[in-house]
């Protein structure tokens, strides 16, 4: 039996690492194999796109970065990686997959913050990686203050190229996922990710037995 493919999603500090952690420690305390990993990266490949996409000392402080075009076709392109190397060959052996980010982070950013086109962002996902989806997408929401005082704690002010843009980018981001999660019940679980890291994750095992069952 083909294994499930459960993706995090959400702004920054929300705290998507550490819920996929848990989860995938209390899957494999139920006997299965869970591999975790995360976007951009996951492969040698794509950790090495991600390294170029982040960078916010090299090109871009020249005001040379990549726009939101090439950005969104460098997302795509460490995804086509992710996906062909780890992420199917995982499933297919009836592993569990948790990743941390996936397609709906380039809609939200590359999408609701930079302006494209969502079908065109979809396009890129068909030609890349077949359009695989996942079984289930946890969107984890949080004040935005507080998710910043957990980013300022977790980076003291080292935010990537990406995480440090301005306010009104990551409020079209928070609002673009929004959509994405009304627009699909099916697919999404809303996860308020106030309190602590516990308790999160009790609201997120109870939804994804509930959406991956
Ligand atoms: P991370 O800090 O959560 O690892 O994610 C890296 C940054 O990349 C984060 O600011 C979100 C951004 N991102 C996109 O803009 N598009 C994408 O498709 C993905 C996966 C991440």
């Amino acid at each position: 039996m083909p294994g499930k493919f459960v993706v995090f999603e959400g702004g920054e500090g929300v705290g998507k690492s550490t819920q996929s952690r848990l989860l995938a420690e209390a899957m494999r305390a139920r006997g299965l194999e869970v591999v975790t990993t995360r976007e951009p990266g996951g492969t040698p490949g794509a950790e090495a796109i991600r390294a170029m996409l982040l960078d916010k000392d090299g090109l871009a402080k020249d005001g040379l970065g990549w726009g939101a075009r090439a950005e969104a076709l460098l997302f795509a392109a460490a995804r086509a990686d992710h996906v062909e190397r780890l992420i199917r060959p995982a499933l297919a052996r009836g592993a569990w997959v948790v990743c941390d980010r996936y397609l709906d982070s380039s809609r939200a950013y590359q999408g609701g913050g930079s302006g494209l086109e969502d079908a065109d962002i979809l396009t890129l996902h068909r030609i890349g990686s077949a359009g695989l989806l996942p079984d289930c997408t946890v969107l984890l929401t949080l004040d935005p203050a507080e998710a910043a005082r957990r980013v300022e704690k977790r980076d003291a002010g080292a935010l990537d190229r990406i995480g440090g843009r301005a306010a009104d980018y990551h409020a079209r981001v928070a609002a673009a996922f929004r959509r994405f999660a009304e627009a699909e019940p099916e697919r999404f679980a809303v996860i308020a990710a106030n309190g602590a890291p516990e308790a999160v994750h009790v609201r997120v095992l109870a939804a994804v037995d509930s959406l991956c069952a």
